[in-house]
């Protein structure tokens, strides 16, 4: 987080990925497991944990709230939980660093305790939007201070009393879900929340696992307060939006086999695969099974043409983190691609919309940004120095443009890829991407 402009990326054109891999755990599973395993009573044992910066930022939050928390180590995490109501108050502020949903989650979770903490990030988190979860949490009974813009530092008063609310969320966000869900677990009454479209339910699913009742009904999911959590183990699957890295690489470069193992297939986050399969690509899902309440899989990509299409709209939510390496599958595909309903990925890590379309525009590739999406044509990739703005996942989709394009390419600001897939450069070099990082 300290280093954030300081590694650059440097790739050579072609090649092709094959072998076996297994990508780092799922971040929001990971970031889930400290939070809940910290609020059960009993140890909660996760393995497959991510031991990227994201959820370490969370590790250490509930650490400075007392939670003993032992680990990581290659992955194994152990958490003695110290029950709904054992945190105690953190003796400083709360760095969440480059990290939108230990900040919206803990917020919620933080609104019902007795005593009060502050909340603070890294540049671009302190310019993300705050106000969806703040708004719905002080109309439960939450004092939480904000800047003039909605934005961090929170500051979160404690010992209020918080009072279910029935909120109709205006954006698809599994952040502002949750973050009410968490706050439900200390009001009075139910909480319930409608989504207008579906979202990631790890954090349901991983009540539920605790032994939290939790009702669903349609779009609709309901909490009531008072209940208790149990710690569990829980096997936390890789990343798929992670694993989207490698499957836009291998289906782009010829040649390329590739199997990614033990990926998480959660519903609510195979978006991408729906998304390039519609486009041509050769995806096929083994070995499918349920670890802990959550599907996995293992997928085996080949190289395969692709086609531009109009991506249907409600994919958008289901892959909402894999725009910018979808953004790369469409510069390489065959015809146009149009993205609508997609306005999110402005207040993502970096405005995914602009900072994609000018990076393909360096790459002489044809792509337009939109208020709410982009138009790409697809054709070849040229050389380039392109930035990523400190955006983990632009620097690593367009380190997969390489595989295409017909020069070296350039990425600026990659540190930030620590955040999710600490070892990319080391994997994706095992794979057979030609990438080597140097220090700026
Ligand atoms: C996440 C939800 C998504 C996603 C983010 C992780 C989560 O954000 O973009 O990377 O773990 O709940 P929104 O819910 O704001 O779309």
């Amino acid at each position: 987080m300290s280093e954030a402009a300081d590694i650059r990326f440097k790739v050579m054109p072609g090649g092709q990925l094959a072998g076996r891999l297994r990508v780092p755990g799922d971040k929001s599973i990971s970031h889930r497991s400290i939070m809940l395993g910290s609020l059960a009573e009993g140890r909660t044992v996760v393995t497959g944990f991510l031991e990227g910066e994201d959820s370490l930022a969370t590790l250490s939050a509930f650490r400075a709230m007392g939670v003993q928390i032992s680990g990581p180590d290659g992955g194994k995490v152990q958490i003695e939980g110290v029950g709904l109501h054992g945190l105690q108050a953190p003796a400083a502020e709360l760095n969440l660093g480059n990290s939108g949903t230990s900040m919206r989650l803990m917020s919620g979770l933080l609104a019902g305790q007795s005593f009060s903490s502050t909340l603070v990030g890294d540049a671009s988190l302190s310019g993300r939007p705050m106000k969806r979860v703040v708004g719905p949490l002080v109309s439960m009974g939450a004092h939480i201070e904000t800047t003039a813009a909605w934005t961090a530092p929170l500051q979160i008063h404690g010992a209020s009393t918080l009072t279910g609310i029935e909120y109709n969320m205006p954006v698809a966000s599994a952040q502002v879900k949750s973050s009410l869900l968490l706050a439900g677990l200390y009001a009075r009454g139910q909480t319930c929340v409608s989504e207008p479209a579906p979202t990631r339910d790890h954090t349901e699913r991983m009540l539920t696992g605790m032994g939290y009742p939790v009702q669903r009904d349609g779009n609709r999911v309901c909490i009531e307060g008072g209940h208790r959590l149990r710690g569990i183990n829980i096997d936390v699957p890789a990343d798929i939006s992670s694993a989207a890295f490698f499957l836009v690489g291998a289906t782009i470069a010829p040649g390329s086999d590739l199997t990614l193992l033990h990926v998480g297939m959660n519903p609510t986050r195979t978006g991408i695969i729906d998304i390039l399969q519609q486009m041509g690509a050769d995806i096929r899902v083994l070995n499918e099974r349920d670890v802990g309440g959550e599907p996995v899989a293992d997928l085996r990509v080949q190289s395969a043409p692709l086609k531009g299409i109009d991506i249907p709209p409600q994919l958008v939510p289901l892959a909402i983190d894999e725009f910018p390496v979808i953004f790369v599958a469409a510069a390489c595909a065959e015809g146009r691609t149009l993205l609508t309903g997609a306005e999110e990925l402005r207040v993502k890590e970096s405005d995914r919309i602009q900072v994609m379309a000018d990076g393909l525009q360096t790459l002489g590739i044809d792509a337009q940004p939109t208020p709410d999406g982009m138009v790409i044509e697809g054709g070849v990739p040229g050389g380039g120095c392109v930035g990523s703005h400190g955006d983990h996942r632009i620097a690593m989709a367009f380190s997969m443009a390489a595989l295409r394009a017909q020069g070296e390419i350039e990425i600026s600001d990659c540190a930030n890829v620590n955040t999710s897939f600490p070892g990319f450069v080391e994997q994706a070099s095992k794979a057979g991407l030609q990438i080597k990082a140097t220090r700026e």
